[in-house]
C-alpha cells in the first residue's frame, strides 16, 4: 500500500511537532508494510513571508492531489495588525474549504499516568474519554454577510448560518462514531436564543431516529462548558456546531492535562486533514521544549482513517501511553519533578521507538 501526505508545518512550534509526527508516522506505516511518500509545502505565516499569500496556488495544488493532509500550526503575532482575509489563520480557513472535510473529530482522554498535570482534581477527570465532532465548515466562521461599518458609531457584524443538508452530514459522522464507542452523542446548542440551534436541535433528533441504538441528549453550551469540567467522563461523543467546537474543544483540554495532548482529524471531504489542535505558541517556538504528541496523535489519526491501518494507529497510541506511563514529560507536562523534562525531539525518539517494542510484543504474542 502506498500514501502520499502534504506536510505542512507552518508557523511557531508547528515545524518542531511535525518533524516528530511525521517521524512516528514512518516507522508505524513501515511496519505495516506501507509506503509513505512526503512532499513538504509552505501555509500559513511562513507562506506570506515566502509567497505573499498564507495559501500559495503550489500548496493548494499538492494538497488536493494528496491522500492526506497533515497540518502543524498556522498564525503569529507578526501578523496580528494584517486585515482578517491576509492573516495567516485565512490560509488555514481556505484550505479547510478547500478540501472539503466537514466534521472534525478531537478526541480529549485523561491519560492516568499525567493526571496530576490537570488542574481538575484526579477523581473528576478518572477515565475520561471524550469525542468532540465539530462542525468544521459552516456557521459564523463562514457564513456572510460579514464585515465592519464604518459611520460615527463604527460597527461590525457576522452571520450564523447553518442549512439542514450542514447539519444532517456531520450529524451522521457523530453518531457513526458513538456506534464504535460507548453510544452517547450529546448534542449542543443553543437552541434557547439562537435559530440556527433550533434548526441543529430538530435536525440531529431527526436523524437520531436512524440511530437507536445511540442515546441522544441535547445540551445548552453554557451548561455544557461547565459539565465538561465537573463531570468529564459523563461524556462519550459531544456533537455540535463550529465555533461551540472550537470553544470547547480547548476546554477540553484540561481533561488531558496540557493543550499539547491533543489531536485532531477532519474527514468528510476530498482530502482528509490531520492537524494537532494546539496553535504556534510562539513564546515557546524554535527552542525545542514543545509537547509533540498532539501531532503524533493526529498521524495516529490519518493512519486511521486514511489509510484504514487501526492497528497501526492504536499501536502509536499504545506507545504514547507507555511512554508517559515510564515517566517522560515535556516540559508542560513536567510541573517541577525531579525528572528532567524531554525535547521535543526526545519525545519523538520516545514514541518511535517505543512504536516498534509495542508492534513487536503484539506480534510476538499471536504468532504463540
Ligand atoms: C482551531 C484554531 C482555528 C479555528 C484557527 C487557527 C483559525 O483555533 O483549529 O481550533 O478557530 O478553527
Ligand atoms: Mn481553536
Amino acid at each position: 500500500m502506498k500514501l502520499h501526505i502534504t506536510v505542512l508545518p507552518g508557523d511557531g512550534v508547528g515545524p518542531e511537532v511535525t518533524r516528530e509526527a511525521v517521524r512516528v508516522l514512518r516507522t508505524a506505516a513501515d511496519l505495516y508494510g506501507c509506503e509513505v511518500s512526503l512532499e513538504d509545502h509552505v501555509i500559513g505565516g511562513v507562506a506570506i513571508r515566502e509567497c505573499g499569500a498564507p495559501l500559495p496556488e503550489a500548496t493548494l495544488r499538492a494538497c488536493m492531489q494528496s491522500q492526506a493532509v497533515l497540518l502543524g500550526a498556522v498564525g503569529g503575532p507578526e501578523f496580528d495588525s494584517l486585515p482578517a482575509g491576509q492573516r495567516p489563520e485565512s490560509g488555514l480557513l481556505a484550505l479547510r474549504q478547500a478540501l472539503g472535510g466537514y466534521a472534525n473529530l478531537r478526541p480529549a482522554i485523561a491519560y492516568s499516568a499525567i493526571a496530576d498535570c490537570s488542574p481538575l482534581r484526579s477523581e473528576i477527570i478518572t477515565g475520561a474519554d471524550v469525542l468532540i465532532v465539530r462542525e468544521l465548515l459552516g456557521g459564523i466562521y463562514f457564513a456572510e454577510p460579514r464585515g465592519f461599518e464604518g459611520g460615527p458609531c463604527p460597527s461590525a457584524y457576522n452571520t450564523m448560518r447553518y442549512s439542514e443538508a450542514e447539519i444532517e452530514r456531520v450529524a451522521h459522522v457523530a453518531f457513526q462514531q458513538a456506534r464504535m464507542r460507548h453510544r452517547k452523542v450529546t448534542s449542543v446548542d443553543k437552541a434557547n436564543v439562537l435559530e440556527t440551534s433550533q434548526l441543529w436541535r430538530k435536525t440531529v433528533t431527526r436523524i437520531g431516529r436512524e440511530y437507536p441504538e445511540i442515546k441522544l441528549d441535547h445540551m445548552y453550551v453554557d451548561s455544557c462548558a461547565m459539565r465538561l469540567i465537573t463531570h468529564p467522563g459523563s461524556f462519550d461523543v459531544i456533537l455540535t456546531e463550529n465555533l461551540f467546537g472550537d470553544i470547547l474543544s480547548d476546554e477540553a483540554a484540561v481533561i488531558s492535562g496540557s493543550l499539547g495532548m491533543l489531536a485532531s482529524a477532519t474527514i468528510g471531504g476530498k482530502v482528509d486533514l490531520y492537524e494537532p489542535v494546539h496553535g504556534s505558541a510562539p513564546d515557546i517556538a524554535g527552542r525545542g521544549i514543545a509537547n509533540p504528541l498532539g501531532a503524533i496523535a493526529s498521524a495516529a489519526m490519518l493512519l486511521r482513517h486514511s489509510a484504514r491501518l487501526e492497528q497501526a494507529a492504536r499501536d502509536i497510541e499504545d506507545a504514547m501511553r507507555e511512554v508517559l506511563d515510564a515517566g517522560h514529560r515535556t516540559a508542560d507536562l513536567a510541573r517541577g519533578r525531579a525528572k528532567r523534562a524531554v525535547s521535543t525531539s526526545e519525545m519523538g525518539a520516545l514514541v518511535e521507538s517505543a512504536v516498534a517494542d509495542v508492534t513487536d510484543r503484539r506480534r510476538a504474542y499471536h504468532a504463540v
